[in-house]
Parts: C-alpha cells; structure tokens; sequence
C-alpha cells in the first residue's frame, strides 16, 4: 500500500493531541470539522498517531451517528427534528428533499452538489419547522418552501 501524504495541516492538528487512546472522539471531531467528514485517510493517520487499527477507529466513529464518512454537498440541507419542528411537519419536509434530490438522510448527491441531514433541536423552536442551508436558519418550513431554497441553491 502506497504511503498516504498527510497535509500538514493535518499533521499539525494531530500533534496537538497526546497518543492517548482517550483522544480518540476529541480528535475525530476535530478533524471532522476541519475536514467536513472523516476520510479514510484520515481514520488511517488517526489511527497510526494513536497507535490503534483503523478498524478500531471506524468501529467507534461509526457508533455515533456525528461523524459522516462521505464528503458533505457543496449546498449542505439539515432538516431539524426536533419535537417542535417535528409536530409541524418536519418528517414531510424531509421525505420531499429526500425525493427531490434523490438521496436520503446522511447522503451526498453524486455530484457532490448537495448533501442532507437530520439534526437534532437547532434551539429556533419558534421559529418550527426549520431548514439549515449552509448555517442559515429558514423558518416556518414548508415542503413546498424546503424544495424551493433547493432549486435556488441550484
Ligand atoms: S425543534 Fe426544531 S428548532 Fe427546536
């Protein structure tokens, strides 16, 4: 296997944390929001620092549902559903996005144009329904509405 040229981003990044097994989710996230996703690259330079087996590393990052392994959408959608935006329609929005762009929750198109999620509460409950397109808050959500930002993020 050819050896995997790390950036040395990352490398600065991964001399920050002290090859302690413990690091292991701190070091992930961190990547995670640097990087958009966890690479596969990424889970092998995690895990030679940590002296762990990058089936190790996979086998925890794919327990919790945060980290994604497939690089985010140009356009990144979250749909909440969260109690409040879930009671007002929340579900449907994300079955019309999910039609419409032809990928579920956690997937990216394969144009890499557009990528979609459900996350939990985003604190703007009265603000329910709400869609996140790329950090901007849109409220009171409608399927219609949700598929509307889409076409204008086209
Ligand atoms: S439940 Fe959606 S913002 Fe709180």
């Amino acid at each position: 296997m050819p050896a995997i040229e790390v950036e040395p981003q990352f490398e600065t990044l991964l001399s920050g944390y002290e090859k302690d097994r413990s690091n292991l989710i701190p070091i992930l996230q961190d990547v995670q929001e640097h990087e958009g996703y966890l690479s596969e690259d990424a889970i092998v330079e995690v895990a030679d620092h940590l002296e762990l087996s990058p089936n190790d590393v996979f086998g925890v990052a794919s327990f919790y549902t945060l980290f994604k392994f497939v690089p985010p959408g140009r356009c990144n959608i979250k749909v909440c559903q969260g109690t409040a935006c879930h009671v007002r329609g929340s579900g449907l929005i994300m079955e019309e996005l999910s039609k419409k762009l032809g990928i579920r929750s956690g997937e990216t198109t394969e144009d890499r144009e557009f990528s979609l999620e459900s996350v939990a509460c985003y604190g703007s409950c009265a603000l329910a329904p709400v869609v996140i397109v790329d950090e901007k808050v849109h409220s009171r959500m409608t399927s219609k509405s949700a598929c509307e930002l889409v076409e204008e993020s086209e």
